[in-house]
Order: structure tokens, then sequence, then C-alpha cells
């Protein structure tokens, strides 16, 4: 039953973040009357709705005051770096509509998403607005910053010099990863567009003088030569082609000796256990006309394919995990 009514407590979360509330209250306790006044509730929604977001544990009541619970305050205020909401503000309008086609999607498997009505992609339209792609690369931070810290500390990165991060958003990654190595320097590889958000991250994080950005599409051109290859969520957004090809000109941007990791939320092998993977998976299914995410072994398999003499996969946290190859 709980997964069954899932959408219950997921469309509460999703209809709080796109009014605001937990920026608002970010601010300081506020009482029944004034949240619901200033949300713009009916009198007989208001009550249920507060006292529901207690109970899921995203708010505290304390007498008549209600108040952010410390995880909401952290990851849900718009105006603190760690905020999440850019994922949940897009999952509330677009997802959560698109994932009522799922069932057309598994037989017809096509995308559900803007794609269906021959709406304008989401991606070109946010791609044309420079303070919504901020938002959304900020978002991604959010969601990679956990992963990004266990990929600078795990991995040993003694035995390398240079690194380059394909498809590298803010540049969180590039961030932790020359914080936490000093000798290291790096670059960012992501569309032009992305270049001034990146570059604005690396200064205010203090290692603008060892990571830079490099312009272009991983579509189109070479990946930049680099002792390390990264590629984090970008392989699932593929079929099969290109992600040989991704995978192909990672091997060939790197020494003898080099290596690539791949990180996302790589399935169990088995492909019983990490059940938000495959839903990634199926997210893929609804978002691109071929993506789809994959077991540790698959990635081994084409890694190996392509030339990566040793591969191993490591956990990072929570459903992701890194494959890596060295070449
Ligand atoms: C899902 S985000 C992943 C960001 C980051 N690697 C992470 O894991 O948080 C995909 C990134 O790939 C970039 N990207 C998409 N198409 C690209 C292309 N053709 N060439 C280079 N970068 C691309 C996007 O701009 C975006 O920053």
């Amino acid at each position: 039953m709980k997964i069954g009514l899932g959408f219950w407590p997921s469309k509460v979360l999703l209809s709080a973040v796109e009014m605001e509330l937990f920026t608002d209250l970010a601010k300081g306790p506020q009482t029944l009357e004034s949240l619901q006044q200033r949300n713009g509730l009916h009198p007989r929604a208001a009550r249920d709705f507060f006292d529901t977001l207690v109970a899921l544990g995203f708010l505290q009541r304390t007498g008549d005051e209600y108040s952010n619970s410390p995880s909401t305050d952290a990851f849900l205020d718009k105006r603190k770096p760690a905020y999440i909401g850019g994922i949940l503000e897009m999952a509330n309008a677009r997802l959560y509509p698109f994932w009522n086609h799922l069932t057309e999607a598994l037989r017809t498997g096509l995308p559900q998403n803007e794609a269906r009505s021959g709406g304008q992609a989401f991606f070109e339209a946010l791609y044309s607005d420079p303070a919504r792609l901020k938002d959304f690369l900020q978002a991604m931070t959010g969601l990679s910053h956990g992963a990004n810290i266990a990929i600078a500390s795990k991995f040993p990165w003694a035995k390398y010099n240079t690194f380059a991060d394909a498809g590298a958003a803010q540049g969180d990654l590039a961030v932790q990863i020359a914080l936490a190595n000093s000798h290291m320097s790096g670059v960012g590889f992501d569309l032009p567009v992305v270049e001034p958000i990146f570059e604005e991250y690396v200064e205010r994080n203090g290692v603008a003088d060892r990571v830079r950005f490099a312009a272009g599409s991983f579509l189109e051109q070479p990946l930049p030569k680099a002792d390390v290859i990264l590629m984090g969520h970008i392989l699932h957004d593929w079929g099969m082609d290109e992600k040989r090809m991704l995978i192909q000109k990672a091997y060939d941007a790197v020494p003898d000796g080099g290596a690539v990791i791949i990180y996302e939320c790589i399935i169990d092998d088995e492909r019983r256990e990490n059940a938000f993977g495959l839903m990634m998976s199926l997210n893929m299914l609804i978002e691109t006309p071929g993506g789809f995410d994959y077991t540790g072994a698959d990635c081994q398999g084409w890694l190996k394919e392509a030339g990566f003499r040793e591969t191993r996969v490591e956990h990072l946290v929570g459903p992701d995990s890194m494959v890596i190859g060295i070449r």
C-alpha cells in the first residue's frame, strides 16, 4: 500500500517545493494562519497539508508554530548552497505528469516527455535561458555532491596529475578533486553556455588556478587529453552506439596506465537490489529516445571491449557507484 499510494507523499512534498514553503519557513517559524495566508491555501486544505508534512518529517510543529526540520532547512531552502529542490521542481512540473504515461512507454518504447506532444524539448528551452540553466546545474551539484566527495577521496589520485570531467556541469566534481588533491589539475568539459556558471563556481571555491573550462560537445569532438577521464550521470542518457562512442573517446584521451571513471546509479549485477537505478532506467525510457541504465558488469564489458585492461566497480554513496577502467 505504501508503494501503491506512493504518489500521495510524493505530491505533498512536490507541491510544498512548488510553493517555496521551505524557503519561506527558513526565515522563521509561522502559525497555521500565517502559512495558510502566505501560500494562498483554502481553509479546508491547509491544516491537513501542513500536518502531513509534519507526519512525513519535513516540518516540525511546536505549540501552534510550524518550522523546517534540519534536513529540510539544509536541502530545500532555495537560498542555501545545498538546495536540491531544483530537481524536485522539475519532477513536479515534468516527470510527475509524464510518468502517468508509463504504461504507454512500456508498450511502445517511446519517450513520454515534451516529445510526445511535439512541444519544445525541455533541455533546448533550459539551455536558452541562463538563469534557469544555472538553477538546474546547481541542482545537479546538490545531487552529486556526496558522490563527488567520495570520488575525490577514494580514487588513488596520487598516481595521476591531470583529469578531465566530461559533462562537468557547475564543476563540483572538478572542485572536490582539486580541493582534496593539491597536486591535481584538471578541465571541466561541457557545452559553451555552461562556461560562466562553471567559472564562477570554481573561482568561489578557490581552485581557479588548477581547474579550467573547455567548451565543446562530447558527441562531436574528442575529449580533452588527461590522465583520468570522468563521466558522471552521462552514459545513461544515451543508447548503445553513443555509450560505446563515449567510452572509446575516453580510451583515446588517456595515456597507457591512465583511467576512466564512470559514475551514476549503477545497477547491481543480479538486477535485484538497486531499485532506484532500475527506475532511473525507466525514467530514461520516459525522457530519451535510447537511454538506459546498466549494471557494473555491463559497463566493465564495454570498457574491456574498448581496450581497458583492468576494470572494477566501487560503491560511492546511496545508489551511486563508480566503474573504473585502467588503460
Ligand atoms: C545530467 S548532467 C551531469 C552533470 C554532472 N556530471 C553530475 O554528475 O552531476 C549532464 C551534463 O552533460 C552536459 N552535456 C550534455 N550534452 C553534452 C554534450 N553534447 N557535450 C558536452 N556536455 C554535454 C550537460 O550540460 C550537463 O552538464
